[in-house]
């Protein structure tokens, strides 16, 4: 796990009241790939956000002040949208981040007129499951052995929010 700044020891509870979405800056991406690196079985390499930046995807980074606490990624076309990557930083889970991502997520799309929010997670990531059926996501779909793991594949399930 990355050490911590002086600032995140003085905060390490960012408050969530303080928090706010910004839109990514190129300065952010170092540090979003090491928050990525210890969160991600498979993370996005530098390059991967880059091209998510280049290709026009929404890139919001929850930030108190300059610290980054977590961010999402999602690619809107026609009426649909599909959340690419959503991450907390990990000294800072379970403090309710993931749960205000996903509502600005859902509020971006009901501006832009969704019908259809998708996700992928992998089938071992309770976590992230239980985060999106708390927020209304239901599961839609598998794709078997979609995922790579270290002694094999497992299934990705696809999940839909009902709007
Ligand atoms: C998934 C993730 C974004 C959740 O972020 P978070 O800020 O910790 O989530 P929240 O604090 O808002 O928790 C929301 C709900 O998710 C569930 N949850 C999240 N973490 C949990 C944990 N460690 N144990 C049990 N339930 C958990 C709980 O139901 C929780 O609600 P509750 O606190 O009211 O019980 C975060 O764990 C993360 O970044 N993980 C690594 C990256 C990742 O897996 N991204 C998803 C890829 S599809």
């Amino acid at each position: 796990m990355p050490k911590l700044s002086v600032k995140e020891k003085l905060i390490l509870r960012p408050k969530k009241e303080k928090s706010s979405f910004k839109n990514v800056e190129l300065s952010d991406i170092e540090k979003i790939v090491l928050i990525e690196e210890d969160c991600h079985i498979s993370p996005w390499s530098k390059t991967n956000f880059l091209d998510s930046i280049s290709a026009g995807n929404l890139f919001q980074v929850l930030k108190d002040d300059e610290l980054i606490i977590g961010y999402y990624i999602a690619s809107f076309a026609a009426d649909e949208c599909e959340l690419l990557n959503i991450t907390v930083k990990k000294h800072f889970h379970r403090q309710g981040f993931g749960k205000i991502i996903i509502s600005h997520l859902v509020k971006n799309c009901l501006g832009r007129k969704v019908s259809n929010l998708f996700l992928e997670v992998r089938r071992s990531n309770k976590n992230a499951i239980l985060l999106y059926e708390k927020k209304g996501f239901n599961e839609v779909g598998i794709r078997p052995n979609y995922y790579k793991t270290s002694n094999g594949n497992e299934d990705a399930i696809l999940m839909a929010f009902s709007f």
